[in-house]
């Protein structure tokens, strides 16, 4: 029964893992379009879930772009623009692509965006033409259109690009304003016209986005997914009989990766934390430092384990189990605020939702098998007085821990 239930939950797992493995290496370059257009450079942007295409034709300075993003909300807008003048979005010249809330068709509008309180439809500063809007099965939008590259821009041969992705647009084109995350900040970098690559926001954009997404698994794998299946493993599984001693190096050795890997995803967010000038994420940051402290003493506390029949054995199981669920509850928050803070894609946060989810259920099962078992062991033993806590010889194998 327990064996099938980990089996399961393994399955469950690697399912999950096999679902990053696919995603890290789905890039721009998968992307195909309607009208088999092709364009030379692609560009997976470091933020927001964000693509580029693009040709750029330096004979008239002409550049062809397809921009694909999600916006934030399914009524929602998305937008690329060049900024002459700039990197950031006073001064803008934005294409902006939504659902025209009274048509319902796909529209794409350019906007001049002279402050950050006037965003409103106008020319741009320079000509654009062929402006198409798409929508995608799976919620993106598209936006495709020409630009042509102001000289001193095409001189350069660089120019400055920002995107964005909103929640709404009310009447008129206003568009609702979009989250202020720090994947909403960076959303800014280079363009470099002829070699097709780009630069984020502070330097190195593409390596940032890769750092973030190392940190995202590492600590969702351990902090999230390993420490919980391993605390599973500890509460129910020794209350069958076959699986003593097994339990116990499961969980120990659950446990043990699940801190190594967490260290280490640990490591990576602090140097990110140090690498983030202007935006700091205090809780995130505050319960990730909190629960390495935590998780370091629960490690240490082993050493320290009394025998099993020694007086201080109750206490220290008490202490045990106490922290061991502080650390969990702390990890899953701490994930679900680091999905909030990276905003990966929508599956992502899902798969992860599945996979806890399906722990959850397991933990509960077990929890009610575990009472009938305990139960009926009571009932077959009842010609011995009921001690109160546990009922024979010594062994509390039975008895799943109440905290
Ligand atoms: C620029 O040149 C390309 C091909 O050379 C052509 O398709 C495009 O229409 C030209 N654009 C302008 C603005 O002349
Ligand atoms: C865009 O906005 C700027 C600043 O308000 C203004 O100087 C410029 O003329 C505008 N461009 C167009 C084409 O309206």
């Amino acid at each position: 029964m327990a064996s099938s239930l980990t089996i399961k939950t393994i399955l469950t797992l690697s399912l999950w893992a096999l679902l990053i493995s696919h995603g890290l290496s789905l890039t721009c370059t998968s992307q195909t379009f309607t009208n088999n257009k092709l364009y030379t450079h692609c560009l997976d942007l470091p933020t927001l879930t964000s693509y580029l295409h693009f040709t750029y034709d330096e004979s008239n300075t002409t550049l062809s772009i397809a921009f694909i993003a999600t916006p934030s909300k399914s009524n929602g807008w998305i937008a690329w623009a060049i900024n002459p003048t700039g990197t950031g979005m006073a001064g803008a010249q934005s294409l902006v692509a939504y659902k025209d809330p009274s048509t319902a068709a796909m529209t794409v509008k350019t906007y001049n965006i002279s402050s950050y309180s006037s965003v409103v439809q106008s020319k741009l500063d320079f000509e654009v033409w062929d402006l198409r809007g798409e929508e995608m099965s799976d919620g993106s939008m598209m936006i495709l259109g020409k630009v042509k590259v102001p000289e001193e821009l095409a001189a350069k041969g660089t120019v400055n690009q920002i995107w964005q992705v909103g929640p709404g647009v009310g009447t008129g084109g206003m568009l609702e304003k979009h989250a202020f995350l720090t994947s909403n900040l960076d959303a800014k970098g280079t363009l470099d016209l002829k070699s097709g690559e780009s630069g984020g926001a502070s330097s190195g954009g593409g390596s940032r986005a890769k750092k973030k997404n190392i940190h995202g698994i590492l600590n969702t794998v351990s902090w999230g997914i390993l420490l919980p299946f391993g605390a599973i493993i500890a509460r129910y599984l020794r209350t069958f009989e076959a699986a003593d001693p097994a339990w116990f190096y499961l969980h120990a050795i659950c446990q043990f990766s699940g801190y190594v890997v967490g260290v280490t995803g640990w490591g990576t967010g602090l140097k990110l934390g140090s690498e983030s000038k202007g935006v700091q994420y205090t809780g995130h940051r505050n319960i990730g430092i909190a629960l390495f402290c935590l998780a370091t003493v629960q490690i240490f506390a082993l050493f320290i384990r009394p025998k099993k029949d020694h007086k201080f054995r109750s206490y220290w199981n008490i202490y045990h189990h106490g922290l061991g669920y502080a650390i969990l509850i702390l990890g899953i928050l701490n994930v679900f605020k680091g999905f909030d803070i990276l905003m990966p894609e929508k599956k992502w946060k899902s798969a992860y939702i599945i996979v806890i989810g399906s722990l959850a259920v397991i933990a509960v099962l077990l929890e009610a098998i575990t009472w009938i078992i305990i139960f009926k062991r009571k009932s077959s033993n009842s010609t011995k007085p009921y001690d109160g806590y546990n009922n024979n010889n010594g062994s509390n194998r039975q008895q799943p821990v109440a905290i």
